[in-house]
């Protein structure tokens, strides 16, 4: 792509011309924008960048692993695997309230995160994957009081906390964009396809108090429901495909015994950059076949719906 080729060369001069021979930290969500970031910024500086991963024990099965093993050992850039599961998983307990949920997060993540960075010796420089569309919607409309409809954790506080200046390479691009410039670098396109995944992972696809158990539950359906997704060729055509684990459990039948366990949600949305979204129109057979295959895989779930609401009026996360 001519375009993303000459947006990289300007990127990598800008980032060298910023940071000079100092060092970088940048925060890993494992996410596309904050990978194809670090892969930009090590291009440009190398081994003055080091990457931390805050594992908040929120990921998707086997994530952690696939982050690392794609960084550290596909492409030898220096990482810190931060892993505070415990710490927030604790932290989290009997917390039910969206926004509480997310400042708790946004809060630890902070915590954590300058723990590992103080150990960083003469860092000056933070890097994020901020996107523009990230940088629209956390200010407050001209003139009038801002409106944050959900506490978003990637920006903000932290730069000024830690006396660290911000490189934001993303900073002028949307999600198309930022995918291809990653193409551009040449990261795997399995990894570049990703959908988006949010700051405080599978605490805000767990409506209610989260709890081992439950995201023990939820990693597994929402494996089950993705592998579908592939399996049947639709992966690319969505923008992003989860499952909810709903706070409520129903009645069921299973053999000869009676269950009662948790329903689950399928949500899949098509979107041109999260900001208003339209469900996915699934086929029955599709839907039929996925909730079957939760059902019977996924021991702990006994029901299953499919989210039907675009954004507006609902937003794409159940939190
Ligand atoms: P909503 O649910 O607001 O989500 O329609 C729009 C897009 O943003 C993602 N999202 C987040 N990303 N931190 C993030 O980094 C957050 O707190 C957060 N909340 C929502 C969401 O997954 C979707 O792509």
């Amino acid at each position: 792509d001519w375009t993303m080729a000459s947006y990289r060369d300007e990127a990598v001069r800008k980032i060298r011309e910023q940071v000079g021979d100092r060092k970088v930290i940048c925060g890993l969500s494992g996410g596309v924008d904050s990978s194809v970031a670090a892969v930009l910024i090590h291009e440009a500086i190398g081994d003055q960048l080091t990457c931390v991963f805050v594992d908040h024990g929120l990921l998707r099965l086997n994530e952690a692993d696939e982050v690392v093993t794609m960084f550290r050992d596909n492409y030898n850039i220096p990482l810190i695997h931060a892993d505070e599961a415990d710490l927030f998983i604790g932290a989290l307990e009997g917390v039910s309230d969206p926004e509480v949920k997310r400042k708790t997060i946004g809060k630890l993540f902070i915590d954590v995160f300058q723990k590992y960075a103080n150990g960083i010796e003469g860092a000056e420089f933070l890097a994020q994957g901020t996107l523009y569309p990230d940088v629209i919607e956390s200010v407050s409309f001209s003139g009038g009081p801002s409106v944050t409809i959900k506490s978003h954790h990637n920006v903000g506080g932290l730069p000024e906390k830690m006396g660290l200046k911000l490189v934001e390479p993303l900073r002028e691009l949307f999600k198309d964009e930022v995918r291809a410039l990653g193409r551009e670098l040449g990261l795997p396109a399995k990894f570049i396809g990703r959908h988006p995944f949010p700051g405080p992972g599978l605490a805000i696809r767990c409506p209610g108090e989260i709890t081992g158990e439950k995201l023990e539950i939820l990693r597994k359906a929402d494996a089950v429901f993705i592998d579908q997704i592939r399996k049947h060729g639709l992966y690319d055509d969505i923008w992003q495909a989860f499952v909810a684990i709903l706070p409520v459990r129903t009645v069921g039948v299973m053999g000869d015994g009676r269950t009662y366990d948790y329903a689950c949600a399928l949500r899949a949305v098509t979107s041109v950059d999260g900001m208003t979204a339209d469900y996915y129109p699934f086929s029955h057979e599709f839907l039929g076949e996925t909730a079957t295959r939760i059902i019977n895989e996924v021991k702990g779930i006994n029901r299953c719906t499919y989210d039907i609401t675009s954004k507006p009026p609902g937003t794409i996360e159940w939190e």
